[in-house]
């Protein structure tokens, strides 16, 4: 038995485990099994009182203004793609502050973020090579609902989770009634825990930084969600044994390749109280993955795809496919002939009909993770993010059956008969400058 195979599966596990119970005592659990890693990561000697000890930034200002650039901070795999943080904590809050926030509140909530990027470094910093993070990558939302409750006009960009589901043609019973969102990822299950709980107040310092500030009385957490993402871990938390070892994502396949997401830029809010921020879709969703893995290669690859892609050569993970979908303006047009021909149509042809006129894509896919705060069954984490509600809301309505006018059956129909949305919401997420308690 190659015992440090197994103690690594073994540490996964428990890491895996210990970031979605959180707490303080997960935490140090945590640490004790990452402590190893970490020191062979990371170049920094020096443990700290607080038992976390990764490169903090020299200078903790050199980060972007838009807490939605990530992508120059994230790990890079060997066909130039964007890899993101192995485990992800998404917090739903809800807001207790004052109506509407006061002058001292909002400088709590700002000493208590700058505190996170006092400590950590913005992912893997200026580490553009780096096979590993030992940062933190975080983003804040507001939903329409913590506009409404301190007396301010919900901004254009994004509207309540009830009408968002309802426009996609979901329930809108299942609407997330949060204030805001919080989603902190890393490669390290540590270091989203350790600052979960030095927002919270569980901890008097963060990675050596002494922290003068906390989220008590104006945040609370209603929610926690977490998840993980990369070739490996996925198999090993989905009760089947049909899912590829090495499958990055749920459903096998890799998904954001460099050529269908859309650049930040793109997804930013041009003018406006939030000029310079995005707009967050984030949901919970569930997979049938035993229904999904009991059909062909072939099969899924059409239904992810497209069923003119070729199916042998994409094989169950698309690693094959480098950094290109290779979805084409001609897939896309072609549906009604894929579907005649194939009798079955793709989740990515299908979304590529939402893309601009000139056939770029208009969301940006972040952080979508398998849960692992799930007793039974595959749950998802999915965010996207986008200059506005609305370019969500016409990719979302793609996958639905009745866009098209063609005779294929639900099953056959992308991917959308085997997805189940059980919470959704939508934020806006202002710049770092604006980030506390915005009142536009
Ligand atoms: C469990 C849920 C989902 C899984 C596992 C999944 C996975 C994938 C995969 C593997 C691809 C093809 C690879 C790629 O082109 O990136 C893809 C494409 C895509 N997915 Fe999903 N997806 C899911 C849900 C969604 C949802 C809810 C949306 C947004 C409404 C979405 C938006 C997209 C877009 C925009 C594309 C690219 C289409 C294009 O090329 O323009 N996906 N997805």
């Amino acid at each position: 038995m190659d015992h440090t195979r197994y103690e690594g599966i073994e540490r996964r596990e428990f890491v895996k485990s210990a970031v979605a119970i959180g707490g303080t005592s997960a935490l140090t659990a945590c640490l004790g099994r990452e402590a190893s890693q970490i020191e062979r990561t990371s170049e920094t000697a020096s443990a700290t009182d607080d038992g976390l000890s990764v490169p903090r930034p020299d200078d903790p200002d050199d980060r972007p203004a838009a807490l939605h650039h990530w992508n120059d901070y994230l790990v890079r795999d060997g066909n130039g793609n964007t890899v993101l943080p192995r485990h992800q904590v998404v917090l739903g809050l809800s807001y207790t502050g004052s109506v509407p926030p006061t002058g001292a509140e909002r400088e709590q909530v700002r000493a208590a973020l700058e505190t996170l990027d006092r400590a950590f470094r913005w992912g893997v910093g200026d580490d553009a090579g780096a096979g590993v993070s030992t940062g933190l990558l975080w983003v804040l939302g507001y939903s329409a609902s913590y506009f409404e409750q301190i007396g301010a006009s919900v901004p254009a960009q994004i509207t309540t989770p009830e009408s968002l589901l309802s426009a996609v043609d979901e329930d809108p019973a299942k609407a997330d009634d949060f204030d805001a969102v919080l989603v902190l990822t890393g490669d390290f299950g540590s270091i989203p825990l350790a600052a979960e709980a030095a927002l919270w107040g569980e901890r008097d310092q963060l990675n050596g930084i002494d922290v003068p500030a906390t989220l008590e009385g104006v945040f609370e957490r209603t929610t926690r969600r977490t998840g993980i993402t990369g070739k490996g871990v996925v198999a090993e938390e989905l009760d089947n044994d049909e899912v590829p070892e090495d499958a990055p994502l749920s459903m096998g396949y890799r998904s954001g390749f460099g050529d269908n997401q859309a650049t930040e830029d793109a997804v930013t809010i041009d003018e406006g109280a939030f000029a310079g921020g995005t707009t967050l879709a984030a949901s919970r969703l569930h997979i049938d993955i035993d229904r999904w893995y009991e059909q062909s290669t072939e099969e899924r690859v059409g239904e992810m795809f497209c069923p003119a892609h070729d199916a042998e050569e994409i094989g169950d993970t698309a690693e094959s496919l480098g950094n290109s979908s290779r979805i084409t303006r001609e897939d896309a047009e072609q549906i009604p002939e894929h579907a005649e021909e194939y009798d079955r149509i793709g989740h990515s042809q299908k979304l590529a009909t939402a893309r601009d006129e000139g056939f770029l894509p208009r969301i940006l896919r972040r952080s979508e993770g398998v849960a692992t705060d799930v007793a039974e069954g595959a749950g998802f984490n999915f965010t996207s993010i986008q200059p506005d509600i609305e370019a969500f809301v016409a990719v979302r309505r793609a996958m639905n059956v009745d866009e098209y006018d063609v005779d294929v059956s639900a099953e056959n129909h992308g991917i959308v008969d085997y997805l189940e949305t059980r919470g959704r919401t939508a934020v806006v997420v202002p710049t770092r400058e604006e980030v506390a308690l915005p009142v536009p």
